[in-house]
């Protein structure tokens, strides 16, 4: 797939097929997030792998999602959770970088994946209080979204179809409203 492509074919996907993604590409997916570019270089991301559909459906559970809509990803068959150890932050004039410099990388990672027909959602609609807790995070890391990963079923289901009308998905400003040159 070229970048062209990968880039502008992107959309979520929120219906999976129970296939399991080998760990080869698994691996090479998390490459695509290490090389990452962030600030001074401190790589703050950590990444938690879930593999085990059964592990998923319990995290599911246990992540205190909001909204029934988000349980799509208990179907997932791998689910990773990006972190953020906060002893790797750089601070800027009052301002936190971790979230920029983990998101270019996850968002990196998911991008990757998509060269072998593996799709994803980003996910923020968890609540990281009680994720943090069931998973016995250290105190200085953030939980900075989450994301199931498989190949997409052929079918949308009802509950994907509506979020996907209700965020008005395919919708986005013009180059007009977020563009000024200067
Ligand atoms: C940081 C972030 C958080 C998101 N959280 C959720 C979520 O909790 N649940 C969900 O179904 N989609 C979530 N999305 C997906 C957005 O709804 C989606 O990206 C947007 O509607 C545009 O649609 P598209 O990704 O299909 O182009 C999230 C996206 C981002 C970037």
């Amino acid at each position: 797939m070229d970048a062209r492509e990968l880039i502008l074919g992107r959309h979520s996907v929120r219906d999976f097929l129970p296939d399991p993604i080998p760990k080869d590409i698994i691996n090479e997916i998390l490459e695509a997030g290490r090389l990452a570019p962030s600030t001074q270089n401190r790589q703050p991301w950590r990444y938690l792998v879930f593999l085990e559909n059964a592990k998923i459906r319990k995290l599911a559970l246990n992540c205190g999602l909001i909204g029934l809509s988000n349980f799509f990803i208990r179907k997932a068959p791998c689910l990773i959770i990006a972190c953020a150890d906060l002893k790797d932050n750089v601070k800027i004039n009052g301002q936190d970088y971790y979230l920029v410099d983990t998101a270019i990388s996850f968002h990196q990672m998911l991008l990757f994946a998509r060269n072998y027909g593996i799709e994803s959602c980003w996910l923020a609609a968890f609540s990281e209080k009680k994720l943090k807790h069931y998973l016995k995070l250290p105190a200085n890391w953030k939980i900075v979204a989450l994301a199931p990963l498989g190949y997409p079923a052929e079918k949308k289901g009802l509950y994907s179809r509506a979020v996907s009308e209700f965020a008005k998905s395919k919708d986005r400003k013009s180059l007009e409203e977020i563009v000024r040159y200067l």
